[in-house]
C-alpha cells in the first residue's frame, strides 16, 4: 500500500478530526528521557516519525507503549554512559535527542544526521550552541561523538531562530548546572508545547512563548500527564485542500490560535473561514484567487505549507507568488505539477510564479518528500482523470491516513 490512487474533480465536504502535532510530540517524547518515572503523552499522532521516536526510546531503554489515545514513557531504566555511546540510528528526523540524551547521559554517538530533499539541513547551530554549554564534539566515519563531562548554563544567542537547535538548548538547559539565556529562539507553538510539557514535570522556565528564555537547570524533573496539541500543518494541509478543490470542511481541533498567517492567506484566496470552539470551517468555491506568499519563520507563513499552496494555486483566477526564504530546495513538486499541465516558471531557486490554468490532467507521480507528497495528492483531487501518487511512506511520516481523511469528505482516493 505504498501508492494512493485518486478519480479528481470532486468537491469537499463534511468534517475531519485534525490529530495531534508531529513537531511537538517529537521533542516532548525526546524530553521523557529527562524525567524521572512515567509520563503519559495524549493525543499522540499515530505517524511513521513517532513510530521512530518510539523505537530510538526503547533502545535506549525506555519503556513505551500506546494505552488508548496516547503513549506511555518511562525513561526510569535509562543508564548513563551505556548504550548511549552505541551509535544512535535514524536520529535525523529526531535530532531532539542530542540535547535530551546529552542532559540524561551526558554522551552519545549518532549517526552524522544528513540532508534531505528539501536541504542541507545543516547542524552548526546545534553544534555551536551545545558547545558553549560544555559539549565536546568530534566527527569520524560519518558518526558525530557528543561529550559533556559537565553540561552547564551559557548565554546563548541563535543567529536564526532555528526551530531543532532552540529545541536542543532547552532540553539540554534543563538539565545543565545553572542557568541558561537563550536569545532569538523560536517563536514555533511546538517551542512553547516544550516548555509547558517540561514545566508540568517541574522545570523553571521563563520567557516561554518569547525569543527569550531563560531556563533555570538542574531540578528534578517528574513523570505528568500531558496532551499534545493538534497539528497546526495537517490542520493547514485540509483546508487548503478545500480551498483548490471546492466545498465546505469543518476542521475539528484545528489550532485556529496558532495559524493567523495561513487563515489570512486562506482568506486571500477566496475561502470563507469561521472559527469556534469545534474548530475551524472553510468553504470554498473553488479555483481561488491569487495570492503571495512569502514563508518565514512563525508567526510568518510556514514553510511546511508552501508546497501545498503551491499545489492549489495551479488552478487559480490569476498569477501567485511564491518565495521560499527557509529551505534551499523546496520547490521540488514543479516538475511534478508541469506534468500535470500547471504554468509554473521559475524565478531562482527561491521563488516562482504560477499562472492558473483552466484544468490540470492526472498523471502517475511520486511522493519524495513529506509536504511535497501531501501537495500532489491535493493536485490530483483537483486534476481531471486519474492520478496515482507511489512512495506514500514519506507522506505517512507526518498525516496519520490522508486518505481515508479526504476519501470521508468525498474524495475519490484509494491505497493501492
Ligand atoms: C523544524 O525543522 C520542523 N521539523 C520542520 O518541519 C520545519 O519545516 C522547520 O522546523 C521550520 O519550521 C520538526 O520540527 C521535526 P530549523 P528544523 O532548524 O528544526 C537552517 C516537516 O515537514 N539551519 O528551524 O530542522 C536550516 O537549514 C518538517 O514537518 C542551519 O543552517 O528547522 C533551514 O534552512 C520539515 N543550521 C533553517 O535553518 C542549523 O544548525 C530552518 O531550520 C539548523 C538549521
Amino acid at each position: 500500500m505504498d501508492s494512493i490512487r485518486i478519480q479528481g474533480g470532486v468537491a469537499l465536504q463534511g468534517k475531519v478530526r485534525i490529530h495531534g502535532s508531529k513537531n511537538a510530540s517529537l521533542p516532548v517524547l525526546a524530553a521523557t528521557l529527562l524525567v524521572e518515572g512515567r509520563s503519559f503523552i495524549e493525543n499522540c499522532p499515530r505517524i511513521a516519525d513517532v513510530y521512530s521516536m518510539v523505537s530510538l526510546l526503547k533502545d535506549l531503554g525506555c519503556s513505551v507503549y500506546w494505552q488508548e489515545t496516547g503513549l506511555v514513557v518511562d525513561s526510569t531504566q535509562v543508564k548513563r554512559g551505556e548504550m548511549c555511546r552505541e551509535a544512535v540510528t535514524g536520529m535525523r528526523s529526531s535530532l531532539c535527542l542530542l540535547g535530551a540524551l546529552l542532559g540524561r547521559c551526558g554522551e552519545l554517538v549518532m549517526e552524522h544526521p544528513g540532508g534531505c530533499v528539501i536541504g542541507e539541513r545543516p547542524i552548526d547551530l546545534h553544534l555551536t550552541a551545545l558547545g558553549q554549554m560544555g559539549v565536546e564534539f568530534t566527527e569520524s566515519g560519518g558518526r558525530l561523538q557528543a561529550v559533556a563531562s559537565e553540561l552547564h548554563g551559557a548565554c546563548i544567542r541563535l543567529p536564526f531562530p532555528s526551530v531543532g537547535a532552540t529545541e536542543n538548548v532547552i532540553l539540554a538547559g534543563v538539565a545543565a548546572c545553572g542557568d541558561t539565556i537563550l536569545e532569538g529562539a523560536a517563536l514555533e507553538p511546538e517551542i512553547r508545547t516544550l516548555c509547558c510539557y517540561l514545566q508540568c514535570c517541574g522545570a523553571y522556565i521563563e520567557g516561554v512563548g518569547s525569543s527569550r528564555i531563560i531556563i533555570h537547570g538542574g531540578r528534578r524533573l517528574y513523570g505528568t500527564a500531558f496532551a499534545i496539541p493538534a497539528d497546526r500543518i495537517v490542520a493547514g494541509t485540509y483546508l487548503f485542500g478545500c480551498i483548490g478543490v471546492g466545498g465546505s470542511v469543518l476542521l475539528e481541533c484545528a489550532p485556529e490560535e496558532e495559524m493567523a498567517s495561513v487563515l489570512s492567506a486562506a482568506v486571500q484566496m477566496g475561502g470563507r473561514v469561521c472559527t469556534s470552539p469545534e474548530g475551524i470551517y472553510i468553504q470554498a468555491p473553488g479555483r481561488p484567487g491569487p495570492v503571495k506568499i512569502v514563508t518565514a519563520p512563525y508567526p510568518g507563513f510556514p514553510t511546511d505549507l508552501q508546497s501545498i499552496v503551491l499545489a492549489v494555486e495551479t488552478l487559480g483566477r490569476g498569477c501567485s507568488h511564491i518565495e521560499e526564504t527557509i529551505f534551499e530546495n523546496r520547490f521540488r513538486i514543479v516538475n511534478d505539477l508541469r506534468k500535470m499541465g500547471a504554468c509554473i516558471e521559475e524565478a531562482g531557486c527561491r521563488s516562482v510564479a504560477v499562472r492558473g490554468v483552466p484544468g490540470l490532467r492526472g498523471a502517475r507521480l511520486e511522493a519524495r518528500e513529506l509536504r511535497g507528497g501531501a501537495a500532489l495528492v491535493i493536485a490530483g483531487m483537483m486534476a481531471e482523470g486519474e492520478t496515482i501518487i507511489s512512495g506514500c511512506p514519506y507522506i505517512y511520516r507526518g498525516y496519520e491516513n490522508i486518505g481515508r481523511d479526504f476519501r470521508e469528505l468525498g474524495a475519490r482516493v484509494t491505497s493501492v
